[in-house]
């Protein structure tokens, strides 16, 4: 039985996202999925030898897209509540890895605006296969870098934004940048670059 993690910030805090968009997010989307993902694995234990596999399929697929987008939306809303302000060892690392910090944020930006209209996700993660950290589109909660860390990871569907800002996503980046948690990203750096050592 998987249960909803609580916002690990005030929702009333944020700068340009409101406690209504925050709170919808987290209880409608975020909370809707923990439901599914509870549901899909009570329908897999009524499952045994006698039943055809298609079910079975279908309920595995659901499965992982339930259980990845939840992983997804609790790594999201806990890179969130901070001021915004990069800094540590995880912004010398983007900013070496792109050339400079403004570039590095150039590709992210364009990479969430790439989903613009879509849905998806932008995900910043430690590829552990590559050795290296890159910046991966992320399409239906499912096809996420294989052998990765997310280290800062940006919801692009427009559950995320709509409410606030229609459909002017570039706005909803801008927001989100300025309520970066770079504490937690910096945290979630520091943890895989000693597993990748
Ligand atoms: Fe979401």
């Amino acid at each position: 039985m998987h249960t909803v993690k609580p916002l690990p910030f005030d929702a009333s805090n944020l700068r340009g996202l409101s406690e209504r968009l925050i709170v919808s997010h987290h209880e409608n989307n975020y909370g809707g999925t923990v439901k599914n993902l509870n549901r899909t694995e009570e329908e897999l234990e009524r499952i045994n030898k006698d039943k055809t596999p298609l079910p079975v399929a279908a309920l595995k697929e659901r499965e992982l897209t339930f259980a990845n987008s939840a992983t997804l939306h609790e790594l999201y809303f806990a890179n969130l509540g901070g001021d915004g302000r990069p800094g540590g060892p995880v912004a010398d690392a983007l900013a070496g890895a792109s050339g400079s910090f403004p570039r590095w944020e150039e590709l992210f930006r364009l990479t969430g605006m790439g989903l613009a209209g879509g849905s998806g996700w932008a995900v910043r993660a430690w590829d552990f296969q590559r050795g290296e950290v890159r910046t991966y589109w992320s399409g239906n909660h499912t096809q996420a870098c294989a052998f990765g860390q997310p280290l800062l990871l940006l919801d692009m569907y427009e559950h995320s934004y709509a409410l606030d800002y229609g459909a002017a996503a570039a706005k909803y980046v801008d927001a989100f940048f300025q309520n970066i948690n770079w504490d937690e990203v910096n945290r979630r750096f520091e943890n895989a670059r000693r597993k990748a050592a």
